[in-house]
């Protein structure tokens, strides 16, 4: 089965800290993992999501450009993913040319379908940049309550919803000076032409009864109040419109979440090009068996269960005005929208400006992707809220990771090192040892399944349940009581299944900690290259842009996910030890005081 696995694209505008990666960013992986391992031919895409005033006005406030600010952000970003073993096919960036050339493409498209209206619209204007405002950047006194921090979107206080001109005294968020108001055309798609197709679509996959709840019920919510929605934006960081147009409105630019979701199917294009086979992305695109699944946190739904099918939609010509593909065809619409929900550090939201954060890479070279990823997995926000906090991090590391799964491999090994020095060759089976091999191998079913449903938690407890047994083994069997010279075949029976068993909970494991899969894999005899890692890579851009990095890999190595035989005289030494234990209190009294002293 072709699957595509769309991620979504982080904005290069800062280093990546544990909300980014808990939500989709390793889901993601897991996910990709598993799948390749089952035997599907997976397409990992995703990239930096590089427009949109939000950079732009970052940019200025350090003052520097907002290319030179998503140039640093995106090779940050590209680094901190891939040592996080997130295994992209391609990682890219919304500001290659090849992704210039997709988006306008579809733009035309939709346009010619007759899915795109100008409409003109009240906007705010900086005075001193003659830049427009967006509207949450627009703060003034509430025109119901009073609230004098009422934003140009909303008001916090009454929560009612407000224009930007509707606030008295109104003031720029960026640097205090009272906004113009003026008028615009824009180009707005027309969502409300596309209302039944998008609900025929929606409804369907209702059907199917696998996306979350949640998901579901929101994306059909929200097709009641449907409304046109502009698509382009008066900003000079962006997307230009294409020829004429272009020429036209030489200040308009594409809005950044029209060319962001844009992003999966021009990273796909971008990747077959690179593949030296530029028509290969069609088979994960315009395959109607294939599969794509699209993974964000909660807030970005409405972008992937509406806003994107519905630019598909208008481009296969398939709302209520009619109209047909363009050279890319009949483009798949996503199969499922997985969404995460928040995550919390220490019962607050994360905030980099409060210094209340935890950057994915300081975790990465203080404590290793394991324990990471470990916890994100156990202890992620899958389908509710969750909350980081040190004391649980250092115990999961310890007592499930360490005390469960590393003592695990290390005893093994030990004891194996010392009676044999090799995978021994085993004796007759009693019950015991063909129960527990049937349990471990019954352990590829039932994981797998759970992980192909996105449930990564119930997925890891079930593999953590299967070691739990297998240490179960150790005790029922006591290996290290088998001494005599006649109990010596019983031993290397017991070991031999040992071995078994553990090299097979290994690649249960391995989605979730494939680092870790590495490393017991060389405990074990191998060559400690179980499972392929990612890698970043300087390229050229295909289409005369400056080069930039990006994360892709060789993934055709992954190991089958099935019980896989282990092979009698394998020499196994003495093991290192495979992962650290933490000291609670170290640990938590460092990073509460760092973080006490970033915020001060
Ligand atoms: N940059 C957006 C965010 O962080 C996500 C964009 S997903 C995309 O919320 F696919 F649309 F790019
Ligand atoms: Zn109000």
């Amino acid at each position: 089965m072709k699957v595509l696995s769309a991620v979504a694209w982080p904005y290069a505008n800062g280093p990546r800290h544990l909300g980014h990666v808990a939500g989709f960013g390793v889901p993601s992986d897991v996910f990709s993992r598993y799948m390749r391992m089952a035997g599907h031919e997976v397409l990992m895409v995703s990239g930096s999501d590089e427009h949109g005033t939000p950079i732009l006005v970052l940019a200025d406030t350090l003052g520097t450009t907002a290319r030179e600010l998503v140039d640093t952000h995106h090779a940050t970003i590209a680094h901190e993913l891939a040592d996080l073993g997130c295994s992209y096919d391609l990682y890219t960036r919304t500001t290659s040319r090849n992704h210039y050339t997709v988006v306008q493409h579809l733009f035309e498209q939709c346009r010619a379908n007759g899915y795109f209206i100008e409409q003109s619209q009240q906007v705010a204007i900086d005075p001193r940049t003659g830049r427009t405002l967006p509207d949450r950047y627009i703060e003034g006194t509430c025109p119901i309550c009073g609230y004098e921090e009422a934003r140009g979107d909303q008001c916090d206080n009454c929560g009612n919803q407000l224009e930007p001109s509707d606030l008295k005294e109104p003031r720029s968020k960026v640097d205090g000076a009272t906004p113009q108001f003026g008028e615009t055309e824009h180009f707005f798609l027309d969502l409300p032409a596309l209302a039944g197709a998008l609900r025929a679509y929606l409804e369907g996959r209702e059907e199917t009864g696998t996306w979350r709840p949640n998901v579901i019920n929101f994306s059909l919510n929200i097709l009641e109040d449907i409304r046109p929605r502009a698509m382009t934006r008066d900003i000079d960081w962006g997307i230009p419109l294409p020829g004429e147009l272009g020429e036209k409105y030489p200040t308009k630019r594409f809005y950044v979440w029209f060319d962001a979701v844009i992003g999966y199917l021009s990273a796909s294009i971008e990747w077959a090009r690179r593949q030296g086979d530029p028509e290969l992305w069609r088979q994960w695109w315009n395959d109607p068996e294939a599969l794509s699944y699209y993974f964000m946190g909660k807030d970005n739904i409405t972008f992937h269960s509406q806003i994107w099918p519905a630019e598909l939609l208008s481009y296969a010509g398939k709302g209520a005005k009619g109209g047909a593909p363009g050279e890319y065809g009949e483009l798949n619409l996503p199969t499922e929208v997985v969404s995460s929900e928040f995550l919390t550090m220490e019962s607050r939201a994360f905030s980099s400006s409060r210094g209340h954060v935890v950057y994915v890479r300081h975790v990465l070279e203080d404590y290793g992707p394991d324990a990471l990823r470990y916890y994100i997995c156990a202890a992620g926000p899958e389908n509710q809220d969750a909350d980081f906090t040190w004391p649980d991090f250092v115990r999961r590391n310890n007592s499930e990771l360490v005390g469960g799964w590393g003592n695990l491999v290390n005893r093994t090994a030990s004891m194996v090192a010392k009676n044999f020095g090799q995978v021994p060759e085993p004796g007759p089976l009693e019950e015991i040892d063909e129960r527990i091999l049937a349990h471990v191998r019954e352990g590829f079913t039932e994981i797998g399944s759970l992980i192909g449903r996105h449930r990564q938690k119930a997925a890891l407890a079930a593999a953590m349940r299967v070691v739990a047994e297998v240490n179960k083994y150790v005790t029922d069997t006591e290996p290290f009581r088998l001494k005599g010279e006649d109990q010596r075949e019983r031993l290397a029976t017991v070991l031999h299944t040992l071995l078994q068993a553990v090299s097979d909970c290994n690649l249960l494991l391995a989605p979730f900690i494939p680092h870790a899969a590495n490393r017991v894999d060389a405990v074990l005899g191998g060559e400690g290259q179980l499972v392929p890692m990612p890698r970043v890579e300087d390229v050229e851009d295909l289409d005369g842009g400056p080069g930039y990095p990006v994360i892709t890999g060789d993934y055709t190595a992954f190991p089958v996910w099935e019980s896989t035989p282990i092979t009698v005289g394998t020499v196994i030494g003495k093991p290192k030890p495979v992962f650290a234990k933490l000291d609670a209190e170290t640990v938590v009294d460092t990073e509460r005081a760092a973080m006490a002293e970033d915020g001060a």
